[in-house]
């Protein structure tokens, strides 16, 4: 992975999240509840607005990226464990989580099909799966831009996939989506779920 891409992250952030993105982040952390899963916590932007987590395992394959999370894991309201983990393998027991969290993280994650499943399996019967991300457009102008800036955004931005079909894969997985909220033109979208796993046994 590259450094600098860790190192400026936040600074380069700074514009969205004040115009947007905290009201979002804002709107899951206090949905998040019970333990909770933190899949790719980054530089821990989200650790500000867990309210009502008993405990959240965040796991962050970054180094520099868990290294500047710190100052915010020390501050949070609620106690985080922070792992050097990779969402494809995760290190915990089936039915371990609440609600599980993935913000801006499925565009960068390899095998992302993987990690859903992985998620589907650390995550109890009826946990909430809380995803924030930018995903493929419909919008054909769109939709061509994020094709032709995608080889050169995945090397600038560590590996990100601009035009990946993240919603058509959480579509396609074994979770339930219940509602889908489009922002920023369609290339922003929260989408709520839960695990019904329980329900297909
Ligand atoms: C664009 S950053 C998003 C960080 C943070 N979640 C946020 O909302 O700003 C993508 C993050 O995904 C992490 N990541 C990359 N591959 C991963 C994987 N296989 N499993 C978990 N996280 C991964 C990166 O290290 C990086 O911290």
């Amino acid at each position: 992975m590259g450094k600098w891409f860790p190192r400026i992250y936040d600074i380069a952030m700074r514009p969205i999240e004040r115009s947007g993105f905290k009201k979002i982040r804002t709107k899951l952390g206090k949905e998040a509840n019970g333990r909770v899963l933190e899949v790719g916590s980054g530089t821990g932007i989200n650790f500000p607005y867990y309210r009502n987590a008993i405990r959240v395992d965040a796991i962050e394959p970054n180094s520099i990226m868990r290294e500047k999370s710190l100052r915010r894991l020390e501050r949070a309201r609620v106690p985080i464990q922070l792992s050097n983990a990779r969402a494809e393998s995760l290190p915990f027991a089936d039915d371990t989580f609440d609600t599980v969290l993935a913000t801006l993280v499925f565009c960068t994650i390899p095998n992302p099909v993987k990690a859903i499943q992985e998620i589907e399996r650390v995550s109890k019967p009826g946990a909430k799966v809380l995803f924030f991300e930018h995903v493929r457009v419909e919008q054909p102008f769109l939709r061509k831009t994020q094709d032709l800036l995608t080889p050169l955004w995945k090397k600038l931005c560590d590996g990100c996939h601009l035009n990946r079909d993240t919603l058509a894969l959480l579509k396609q997985s074994n979770l339930e989506v219940t509602e889908v909220k489009y922002y920023y033109n369609q290339i922003f979208v929260v989408v709520k779920s839960f695990n019904n796993k329980s329900n297909k046994l």
